[in-house]
């Protein structure tokens, strides 16, 4: 093989390292491609943040919230109607106002809840349309 060849080779070889490189890196974060991802980039990530962490003691994060535990039942009217008040976690307290989100369907919420419980929550519990209808029922 000529000098010249050897270089054209390394360099060809140099290429498709960075171009799988390229690939790799672009290669979406497993939980981005759950249906709901969507959802809760749209509606809630910009105050709990794109990874549940919330932010500081304004914001609370989600993960080991016991809406997504013992408290999983009153989930879908929490994402609904929002939150008034002050509210005492694990973290701590916080006391801003959560917005409504009334014009989700059930079968938004279901798509919602499956994502939000599949990241953060510990028990898989019926996040089936039908069961959200029920659940919203006593909602306020
Ligand atoms: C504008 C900011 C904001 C947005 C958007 C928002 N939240 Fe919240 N969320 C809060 C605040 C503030 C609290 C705590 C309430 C308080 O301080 O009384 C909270 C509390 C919660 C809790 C209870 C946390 C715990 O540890 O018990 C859950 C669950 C929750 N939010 C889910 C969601 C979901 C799901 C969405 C999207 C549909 C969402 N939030 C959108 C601000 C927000």
């Amino acid at each position: 093989m000529s000098p010249d060849r050897k270089y054209l080779l390394g360099g060809l070889l140099f290429l498709l390292g960075i171009s799988s490189l390229v690939i790799i890196f672009q290669i979406p974060d497993r939980a981005e491609t759950i249906p709901g991802s969507k959802l809760y980039r749209e509606h809630c990530s910009a105050c709990h943040g794109q990874d549940g962490k919330g932010f500081r003691a304004l914001y609370p994060p989600l993960a080991d919230s016991p809406y997504f535990a013992e408290k999983q039942a009153m989930l879908p009217c929490l994402i609904r109607g929002g939150i008034r008040g002050s509210l005492v976690t694990a973290d701590g307290s916080y006391n801003l106002r959560m917005p409504a989100f009334p014009d989700l369907t059930p079968a938004d919420l279901s798509t919602l809840i499956l994502y939000l419980q599949t990241r953060w929550g510990k028990t898989n519990r019926d996040s089936s349309v039908k069961n959200i209808e029920q659940l919203l029922l006593p909602c306020p």
